[in-house]
């Protein structure tokens, strides 16, 4: 996607208006140009009142740092109130209440509602139970599909075009929900990936089929060192102990570490990203090499946000 195409975008269309988000199949080619369109614009003048009257619900069922407070963020900026939960203990799910008749519920109280949940499908059930739009923000294993509209945001940012990238993924593939976000949006452009992990994290074949079906060019990997001359962005993963035995996670949690050494070779402007957390992944000294760009995609995650809830929000966008 090339800037020129951005100021293309017809804004007098807003095709996500009142639609929820909950899979990255959801966001089409137009969609995604529209969002970057405004966040760009966010991004350089961050406050914008257009949501003065919105009341934005995030409930949050598992711990989050950047997409709880990127939302909150987002939503005080656009002049919206938050109201809501930063996990399942404090409310009445604690005595027994469904998930579909808590967001049915809260969809009465507000104008939209940002979930997380550990469990897979959490969102789409939400979206049947609520009367108003749903954003996906992680439901277990499965899918963080604005995390994955930041990630190629940031990478359109920092290379100048997504078309025509070579990428790779390290890490947990399989139990990454930010990873099969990320590889369904791929799939709208001329992107090349390279899948480096564990065996037994490797990309789940559901997953790897509809990349297969929609002609996305990728490989398999268990060589860090061999991958790193070839790509623009290296995307690394935390390994998620929480997703696996303490077993299994001993087998593979020191495997694929980033460090100054191994970037010794890497093409002088590839950027290394990471959804963050981080755990062991990527040393601290990498934070000091012009690789490192995953402070600057956090920071993403307001604009992006921002531009997601405004067209949600508001038919004009802005
Ligand atoms: N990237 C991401 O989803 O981070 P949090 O878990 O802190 O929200």
């Amino acid at each position: 996607m090339s800037a020129t195409t951005l100021t293309r975008c017809d804004m007098s269309s807003n095709s996500l208006y009142q639609r929820s988000v909950i899979s990255a199949n959801d966001i089409k080619l137009n969609d995604l140009e529209l969002i970057f369109q405004v966040a760009h614009a966010f991004k350089k003048a961050p406050a914008g009142k257009v949501l003065n009257n919105k009341i934005v619900a995030n409930c949050f069922f598992e711990p989050s740092t950047r997409t709880r407070l990127s939302f909150e963020t987002a939503a005080i900026r656009l002049g919206a109130k938050v109201i809501g939960f930063a996990n399942g203990e404090d409310i009445s799910v604690q005595k027994g209440e469904t998930l579909y008749d808590t967001m049915r519920v809260v969809s009465a109280y507000a104008d939209l509602i940002v979930l997380r949940h550990p469990a897979e499908g959490a969102a789409a059930l939400a979206k049947e139970a609520a009367r108003c739009p749903v954003i996906n923000a992680g439901d277990g294993a499965n899918q963080h599909p604005t995390q994955a509209i930041l990630d190629l945001f940031t990478i359109q940012e920092c290379q100048g075009q997504i078309d025509g990238l070579s990428i790779a993924l390290v890490g947990d593939l399989k139990y990454g929900r930010t990873i099969h976000s990320f590889t369904q949006l791929c799939s709208l452009f001329d992107v090349r990936l390279y899948l480096v992990s564990p065996e037994m994290l490797a990309l789940p074949e559901s997953v790897c089929n509809v990349m297969k079906k929609r002609g996305v060019r990728f490989s398999f990997h268990q060589n860090l060192e061999e991958v790193i001359p070839k790509v623009d962005i290296l995307y690394s993963t935390r390994i998620q102990q929480e997703r696996f035995s303490s077993a299994e996670y001993q087998l593979v949690r020191n495997q694929f570490i980033l460090t100054p050494a191994l970037l010794a070779k890497a093409k002088a402007n590839m950027k290394v990203l990471h959804p963050l957390p981080r755990v062991n992944e990527i040393t601290k000294d990498v934070d000091d090499t012009p690789y490192a760009y995953y402070f600057q995609q956090a920071a993403n995650a307001v604009p992006v946000r921002q531009a997601l809830l405004s067209l949600m929000l508001s038919e004009s966008g802005q």
